[in-house]
């Protein structure tokens, strides 16, 4: 993506708004509802952004919700896009760009996965202490040289703290794991849940790991948390559903919410 046309996008934000945002969330599956329930909220439509990819997978709203959360400025992304609708790469860093270029410092990037410890339950929050990038997909050649970075520690110790703090002062109980991010769409065999599990992965998605990585390079303080909607296959017992994973997502979003708004209040 050229830099023309990130520049499109972000002036196009900024005439429409003024906050200046200082925390970003990118908001998974069966979480989009969060930004809804924030106050005050200023939420611009990605389809009126110049360049703004579009998403499309069921349950995923495009937005970019403004708002101010425990006096702080924060940015939700509200419909993130995979890397299986687009094939893209830029596609799904997009919004890191405009998040970056718009001087957000701090990213929380949520998912929803499937768990693979059999420690977790479907409804469990999972805390990243690091990703494993199985997806196979070579970083995009049009990336700048700048972000070439990418690798080493993509989490924030600083902010797995915060979230933890935060947790246990809600009496919110979460788990901590790493997350391997797969290309998808469809889900894991249950052989390959039991390499995945072999390989050190405690939960499995869909997302995330471009978005964070990139992020971390930019030099963002980035915290990730999985929303454990499904356990993977072969874990549990029945059979995997793109509305298991919303269902499980709308019965936890109210714990989510509070463990996010509890941790940028330590920000
Ligand atoms: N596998 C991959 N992605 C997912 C899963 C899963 O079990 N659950 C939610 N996203």
């Amino acid at each position: 993506m050229s830099k023309s046309a990130l520049e499109q996008s972000v002036n196009y934000i900024r005439e429409h708004m003024s906050l200046a945002p200082e925390i970003g969330l990118i908001l998974g599956s069966g979480l989009g509802d969060f930004a809804d329930g924030l106050p005050d909220r200023v939420a611009i439509s990605t389809a009126d952004i110049p360049n703004y990819p579009v998403s499309t997978v069921e349950g995923h709203k495009g937005k970019l919700v403004f708002a101010i959360l425990n006096e702080k400025p924060i940015l939700a992304f509200q419909g993130r896009t995979h890397f299986y609708e687009s094939r893209n790469l830029e596609t799904v860093l997009y919004p890191i760009r405009v998040a970056n270029a718009l001087g957000i410092k701090t990213l929380a990037v949520t998912n929803a996965a499937g768990g693979i410890n059999r420690t977790l339950n479907a409804g469990d929050l999972m805390i990243l202490t690091d990703h494993i990038n199985l997806t196979l997909e070579p970083w995009s050649p049009q990336r700048p040289a700048s972000d070439k970075a990418v690798g080493g520690t993509v989490y924030s110790m600083n902010l797995i703290r915060k979230a933890e703090e935060a947790a246990s002062a809600n009496g919110i109980s979460v788990k901590k794991g790493v997350y391997v991010g797969l290309k998808g769409p469809t889900y894991e065999t249950a052989a390959e849940v039991e390499m995945l599990a072999r390989i050190g992965a405690d939960a499995v998605g869909m997302s995330t790991v471009f978005e964070a990585s990139l992020a971390s390079s930019m030099g963002m303080e980035v915290l990730g948390i999985s929303c454990i909607t499904n356990l993977a296959t072969g874990i549990g017992t029945s059979k995997l559903s793109h509305a298991e994973v919303t269902e499980v997502g709308n019965r936890v979003k109210k714990v989510f919410a509070k463990l996010v708004s509890a941790t940028i209040d330590r920000i």
